[in-house]
């Protein structure tokens, strides 16, 4: 285990198709009153430059921790996250704002689309925080409706969608500025199984033809058998790591 970490962490200064995300023995505690939890304990994986990667393991295994440590969300007690060649660790808080912006996209459980805005709004709001122009943002948003299927739905505010066209609105607001990683946590766990499978293939589609990396978490087997690589936790720690081929 020492012995690939080692080697792994020589291969990280270049930007390579491999080691695109790479995480060394990267550790994360949480206090809660007098109790100390071990959220992350040493784990090291690097995922590759489009690859579609699901995690899986019960709840309070570190899934989240993980995906929001690669997300830039939180900060890690030890170990490096390197991110397309970007240690985040060393970035100060205005480059962490711009990897979070235009090298990041995210998907919520709980959608997280502003409530008093219509669909086509909500897609723009990262277009509009990475001040691209008024034209331009049109025509991407109107690229984005399309792409999920909501070209219809645009004028609707998210209490007059349903969950599974709320989680479109979502994707198309995380794929805006176009990123390079699209990470989805339980991105289908509000949502009922059937609906759920369409989300999920949507996502997946959307980021092999765009050729992004995908990691996304879910509790469904059938769900996580989709992706090319499964990482299975339990306990913070990574204890399996499978790949279709
Ligand atoms: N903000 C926090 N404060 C205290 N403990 C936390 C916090 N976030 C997560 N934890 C704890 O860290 C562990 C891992 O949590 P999490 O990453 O959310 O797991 P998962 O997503 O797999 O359910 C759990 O024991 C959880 O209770
Ligand atoms: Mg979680």
């Amino acid at each position: 285990m020492s012995q690939e970490s080692t080697s792994t962490a020589r291969k990280t200064k270049r930007k390579t198709k491999k080691n695109f995300i790479n995480i060394i023995d990267v550790s994360k505690k949480y206090s809660l009153g007098e109790v100390m939890v071990k959220a992350l304990d040493s784990v090291t994986v690097s995922i590759h430059r489009g690859e579609i990667v699901s995690i899986v393991g019960p709840s309070g295994s570190g899934k989240t921790t993980l995906l929001n440590l690669i997300g830039a969300l939180d900060y890690l007690d030890s170990g490096t996250i390197t991110v397309d060649g970007q240690e985040l660790n060393k970035l100060s808080d205005r480059e962490l704002s711009f990897v979070r912006r235009e090298t990041i996209g995210y998907v919520f459980q709980n959608f997280n689309l502003l409530e008093e805005l219509n669909a086509e709004k909500n897609i723009e709001i990262p277009l509009i925080l990475s001040k691209k122009p008024k034209e331009e943002r049109k025509i991407r948003v109107e690229e984005l409706l399309g792409a999920v299927g909501l070209l219809e739905r645009r004028n609707h505010k998210p209490d007059q969608l349903s969950g599974g066209e709320q989680q479109r609105v979502a994707i198309a607001r995380a794929l805006a500025n176009d990123p390079e990683i699209i990470l989805a946590d339980e991105p289908t766990g509000n949502l009922d199984s059937s609906t759920g499978k369409r989300i999920l293939d949507l996502l997946i589609d959307l980021s092999k033809e765009h050729k992004k990396t995908l990691i996304y978490v879910t509790h469904s087997n059938d769900q996580a058998i989709l992706a090319q690589r499964q990482l299975v936790m339990n306990d913070g720690t990574i204890i399996e790591d499978l790949s279709k081929e």
